[in-house]
C-alpha cells in the first residue's frame, strides 16, 4: 500500500512585476509531501522559500502550476472551498513582534485561529479549555493568558506563536525561519519543543530555514532551492553526506560545522 501525499506541488511558478522587471521567485517547483514528513527548505535568501511556502498555506497565490492538499487543488479556490486547508495547516513566522497583535492579549492570540469562521462549532468553553491545554504544551503558564506580549521574552513570544499554530489541532505545522531571531540558547530550546510537538502528534512539518545544521537536526528530507528552482531534494543525511548538487556541496562547505562531514 502507498501513502497519498498530503500535499502535492506540480510545476509551480510565482512572477512579482517589480517596476518593469519581472522576477522569477519560484520556478517550476514540483514535488510531493508525505503525511508525517518533516521537510526542510533551505536556499539562500531571495531563493523563494517563503514564497513557495506562503503559496502552500494559500497566503497568495501561484502565478501558474498546481498545488493540491490532501488530494484536492487549492488553487483559484473561494475561502468557502478552502476550509479544509486553513483547519489543517498552520504556519509559525520569523518576527513574533509582528506576527502578534500587540493590543490583544495572549489567550485571545492564541485562541483567535479557533474563532475563524472554519471552526464555526467550537463554544467559549472548548476554547478555553483549548488555550490551557495549549499553553501547558509550549512549556507556557496558562495563568499568564491575560498578559501582553509584550511582558515575554523573544524565546515565550515564539511558544506564543507555535501555542496559536497548535491550538486548531492541524495536520501540517509550517514554519518560516521560526527560530531565527533568537538568541543562541533560547533558539535551541524552542526548536526542541517544535521537534517534541510535531513527534507527539505526528504532524507534517515544513521547515524553512537558512540555517543548515538546525534543518539537519529536525527535517528528514531536504528540498535546496537556488533562484527558486529546486536543485536537491531528498533524504537529510543523502544529502548532506553526499550532496549531488555543486549548489548544495557550496552551501553544505560554508557551514563550518558541517564541513568535516562533507565529502569532497
Ligand atoms: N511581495 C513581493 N513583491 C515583489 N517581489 C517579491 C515579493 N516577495 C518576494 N519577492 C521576491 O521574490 C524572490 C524570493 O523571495 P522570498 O522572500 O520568497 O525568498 P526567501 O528565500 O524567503 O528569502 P529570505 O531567506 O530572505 O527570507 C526575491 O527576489 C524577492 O525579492
Ligand atoms: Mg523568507
Amino acid at each position: 500500500m502507498t501513502a497519498t501525499p498530503i500535499y502535492e506541488i506540480r510545476d509551480l511558478v510565482k512572477l512579482y512585476r517589480r517596476g518593469s522587471q519581472e522576477v522569477v521567485a519560484v520556478d517550476h517547483v514540483d514535488f510531493d509531501l508525505m503525511p508525517g514528513e518533516r521537510l526542510g527548505i533551505v536556499g539562500e535568501s531571495g531563493s523563494g522559500k517563503s514564497t513557495l511556502v506562503r503559496m502552500m498555506a494559500a497566503l497568495s497565490r501561484p502565478t501558474s502550476g498546481d498545488i493540491a492538499f490532501e488530494g484536492t487543488s487549492i488553487v483559484g479556490r473561494t475561502d468557502d472551498e478552502l476550509t479544509g486547508l486553513r483547519r489543517g495547516v498552520q504556519m509559525v513566522f520569523q518576527d513574533p513582534r509582528s506576527s502578534l497583535d500587540p493590543r490583544m492579549t495572549v489567550g485571545d492570540i492564541i485562541t483567535e485561529p479557533l474563532r475563524s469562521r472554519v471552526w464555526k462549532g467550537i463554544t467559549r468553553t472548548d476554547r478555553a479549555a483549548r488555550l490551557v491545554e495549549v499553553m501547558t504544551q509550549v512549556g507556557l503558564d496558562p495563568q499568564d493568558a491575560s498578559r501582553y506580549p509584550h511582558q515575554f521574552s523573544g524565546g515565550q513570544r515564539q511558544r506564543i506563536a507555535i501555542a496559536r499554530a497548535l491550538a486548531p489541532k492541524p495536520r501540517v505545522l509550517i514554519a518560516d525561519e521560526a527560530v531565527s531571531a533568537l538568541d543562541v540558547s533560547v533558539r535551541a530550546q524552542v526548536l526542541n519543543l517544535i521537534g517534541d510537538l510535531v513527534a507527539e502528534y505526528g504532524l507534517t512539518l515544513v521547515f524553512v530555514s537558512h540555517d543548515l545544521t538546525v534543518v539537519r537536526h529536525v527535517c528528514d528530507a531536504v528540498l535546496v532551492l537556488r533562484s527558486g528552482r529546486v536543485v536537491e531534494h531528498g533524504p537529510t543525511e543523502q544529502v548532506y553526506v553526499d550532496p549531488q548538487n555543486p549548489y548544495t556541496r557550496q552551501l553544505l562547505a560554508s557551514v563550518p560545522r558541517l564541513r568535516r562531514d562533507v565529502n569532497p
